[in-house]
């Protein structure tokens, strides 16, 4: 069989966590993304980044692959190297490398010290020595003959408070010089969630030769799965998966949180998708100097009638591409951005309203909020409101 399609296999026999709520659950799907994984991002060595909303399963899917490529011979040339960024440290460090002396190991495992106290330039230096040190065992003994792939995983958010994301780009850009130098093939793969992080890295561009891959939320048949397998381990009767599927999208994170509420959807909808977006705006508002956050939803549908109806998409309900991810809802992660250049999907995007040619909302629920904000006119809207604007399209 094709070595990919054994890998997928494999990985359809691992488990994973849903740490909050304490569960195990079937890895799922992801086959598009494995494909191309190997076809695409590691084509070549050097910079990648992936990037997607959060609990989209970027992470998830980087520690998948390295358990499965690990279980599979034909995969023995290539070397997975992780690294789990916490706020304020690494969390998790994976250098399970056979062949590889124990100074190495202890040099590639002291990149774990990395912490809020040090200064720029020891950061920075800390942060590419993985690369360094791996670059030297593969001209050496340890390495020889095969492809490292350094994970630095969730990167974005140990810089968004330390170091800052023009670490980022530093690092990124020095990268592929150390590579070139020592002529030998690793591919540094960040993961990051945080559209911030994507403006400051964009920069580089085709410059550093680095790459920018979209994973998105599982798909809905996935999903699916993933619902009834929960529902039957957590004995919840009577899911509404379809419902689910209109609020969640596929994003497991914010699967989790509701389960952690009980499944009470009424109260995920207050507290995940409508508080989420009135803080956003309350950000806009203050930045801006406006009176009331009512002023903002009154510039929110001024502003997307004009568009949708110089973009030609009919009234105005929230479209994304209307929106396009102003009012902060960019910044704050409310939305994201599809139209960057050399941007390429690793995932097929579902064809659902929530999701536009050049924007999209992180998951679905945001969309009804705002369609719900935009058709009542007001702020202070109510689960029921927001519940109603999916049961209406529905019928
Ligand atoms: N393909 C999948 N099948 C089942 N569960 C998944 C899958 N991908 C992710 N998960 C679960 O979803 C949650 C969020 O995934 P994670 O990888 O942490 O997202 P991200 O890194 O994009 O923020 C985790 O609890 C993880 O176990
Ligand atoms: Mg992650």
């Amino acid at each position: 069989m094709h070595s990919i399609a054994r890998l997928i296999e494999e990985v359809r026999g691992i488990k994973v966590p849903l740490e909050a709520v304490g569960l195990t659950i079937h890895f799922r799907d992801r086959d598009r993304e494995i494909e191309r994984f190997f076809t695409d991002v590691i084509k070549y060595r050097g910079v990648s980044l992936i990037f997607g909303p959060r609990g989209a399963g970027k992470s998830t899917l980087a520690k998948v692959l390295e358990e499965g490529v690990r279980k599979i011979e034909d995969f023995n040339d290539l070397v997975f190297v992780r690294y789990t960024f916490e706020e304020e440290t690494i969390r998790e460090t994976q250098v399970r490398v056979p062949g590889l002396g124990l100074d190495v190991i202890r040099e590639l495992e002291d990149i774990a010290s990395v912490n809020v106290g040090m200064d720029p330039i020891t950061l920075g230096i800390k942060l590419i020595r993985p690369v360094t040190v791996l670059a030297r065992a593969l001209r050496n003994h340890g390495l020889r003959g095969k492809r490292v792939i350094v994970v630095y995983d969730d990167i974005d958010r140990f810089l968004r408070r330390y170091g800052g994301y023009e670490m980022l780009e530093a690092v990124a850009n020095k990268i592929p010089d150390v590579i070139r130098e020592h002529d030998v093939w690793v591919k540094a793969l960040f993961t990051v969630s945080d559209q911030a992080a994507i403006n400051v890295v964009r920069k580089l561009g085709s410059k550093g030769g680095m790459r920018v891959y979209l994973l998105w939320n599982l798909p809905k048949q996935a999903f699916v799965e993933v619902v009834n397998e929960v529902a039957e381990l957590t004995g919840a009767g009577d899911v509404d998966v379809e419902l689910l599927w209109n609020l969640l999208g596929g994003n497991m994170r914010e699967f989790e949180t509701l389960v952690g509420y009980g499944w009470d959807y009424r109260r995920w909808v207050e507290r995940q998708a409508i508080m989420r977006v009135i803080d956003t705006f309350r950000t806009y508002q203050e930045e801006q100097g406006l009176g009331s956050i009512n002023d903002v939803l009154v510039r929110l549908i001024e502003k997307g009638k004009a568009a949708a109806s110089s973009y030609g998409l009919g009234e105005f309900t929230g479209q994304p591409d209307a929106v396009e991810g102003f009012f902060n809802l960019l910044r704050e992660n409310i939305m994201i951005y599809l139209g960057l250049p050399g941007l390429e999907a690793l995932s097929e995007m579902p064809s659902e309203p929530w999701v536009g040619r050049d924007f999209a909302y992180q998951i679905p629920a945001y969309y009804w909020v705002i369609k719900a904000m935009v058709k009542l006119g007001r702020i202070n809207i109510t689960p029921e409101e927001v519940l109603d604007m999916i049961n209406h399209v529905r019928e």
